[in-house]
């Protein structure tokens, strides 16, 4: 929950006295420096707990159990998961708290009789076959995967992908009503580490004006997603139980940037002149471009970005400088 989609949730739901939030996090990639201003409320209980950990996720069901009658909806949201690309290689972790802890945590919400599972998946799915001409991939894609021939990095892609069917059958089974949504590369002013690529630019300007960037970057073009959209696509599908059919939700903003000219938007936020890139390494199966279509979420939610590449990274440079 300390996770920056996670973080943000429950800052939005303890807003309303009548929710009760209860949240968890191992710490794996975040701290609880994101929900300091939030820790305290009476309607949010948080536990340091893993999601691979049986006993400690039993202790969480217990809870729900014991408040269940005092509220009219349980709603499961999965934000725990293994995520940076560095650790997409590490197929065992990955696959453990990914895939096997998404389908308990699934399960315990069939179990205590949750009204909605939400699943975040991602838009790493689209692999190789990330954009096409005609205004971004869509959910209903045939996909194009790379595979262990080319490069570990894609076990993430098809464990998340895995969670997708879990889901599915879980609301075609009439279990729990649901969906899956498939976020491309959020961002926050709360990232811990530098191991994104907005913070990694941040921190490395910040240091000297240079920026140690993998040779992909000389062609990749990317979009970002605040971490107040990627919330505010949560809220808006548990809102609308007409578009939980077990289905996959594309989540993302439509301004896509070359990564070099995204060092050069930071610079300019940061008065650096003249930023010196290096380039070193290079990463296989890493897609040129990743724009997703995201009519479906709009259709059916009125879900729509509100926070601009220019206003998140101005929210970013102001917190990471303090
Ligand atoms: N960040 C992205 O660019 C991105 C893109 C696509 C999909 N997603 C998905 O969105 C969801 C939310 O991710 P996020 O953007 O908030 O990323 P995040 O890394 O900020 O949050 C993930 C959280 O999971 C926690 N975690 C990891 N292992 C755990 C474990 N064993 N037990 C308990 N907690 C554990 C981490 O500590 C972290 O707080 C994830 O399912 C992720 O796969 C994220």
């Amino acid at each position: 929950m300390t996770g920056m989609t996670g973080a943000e949730l429950a800052r939005q739901l303890v807003k309303n006295s009548d929710n009760m939030v209860i949240g968890f996090d191992n710490f794996f990639a975040s701290s609880i420096d994101s929900i300091r201003d939030i820790i305290d409320r009476d309607n949010l209980r948080f536990f340091e707990y893993d999601i691979n950990d049986e006993r400690q996720l039993s202790s969480i069901k217990d809870l729900i159990i014991a408040n269940k009658t005092k509220f009219d909806r349980i709603v499961y949201v999965n934000c725990a998961a293994v995520v940076h690309t560095e650790h997409f290689y590490d197929v065992e972790h990955t696959f453990m708290t990914n895939v096997v802890s998404m389908r308990a945590f699934l399960h315990q919400a069939i179990d205590v009789g949750a009204d909605i599972f939400i699943n975040c998946s991602t838009s790493e799915v689209y692999s190789m076959q990330s954009w096409n001409e005609h205004g971004g991939v869509k959910e209903t894609d045939f996909l194009l995967l790379a595979t262990a021939e080319h490069s570990q990095r894609t076990s993430y892609a098809v464990g998340k992908l895995l969670t997708e069917f879990f889901m599915k059958d879980a609301v075609d089974k009439n279990r729990i009503k649901g969906c899956s949504i498939r976020f491309a590369n959020v961002y926050s002013e709360h990232e811990r580490f530098a191991k994104h690529i907005i913070p990694h630019i941040i921190s490395s300007l910040q240091q000297d004006g240079s920026v140690t960037l993998l040779e992909n970057s000389k062609k990749n073009k990317r979009s970002f997603l605040h971490n107040i959209d990627s919330c505010r696509s949560v809220l808006a599908l548990i809102n609308n139980e007409e578009a939980l059919d077990g289905s996959v939700y594309n989540v993302a903003t439509d301004e896509e940037i070359s990564i070099i000219d995204l060092v050069g938007l930071v610079a300019s936020k940061l008065n650096v002149q003249n930023p010196v890139i290096i380039y070193d390494g290079y990463r296989a199966s890493d897609p040129e471009r990743r724009i997703l279509n995201t009519d479906k979420i709009k259709q059916r939610t009125g879900w729509s970005p509100i926070v601009t590449l220019s206003e998140g990274l101005d929210l970013c440079v102001k917190y990471l400088s303090k």
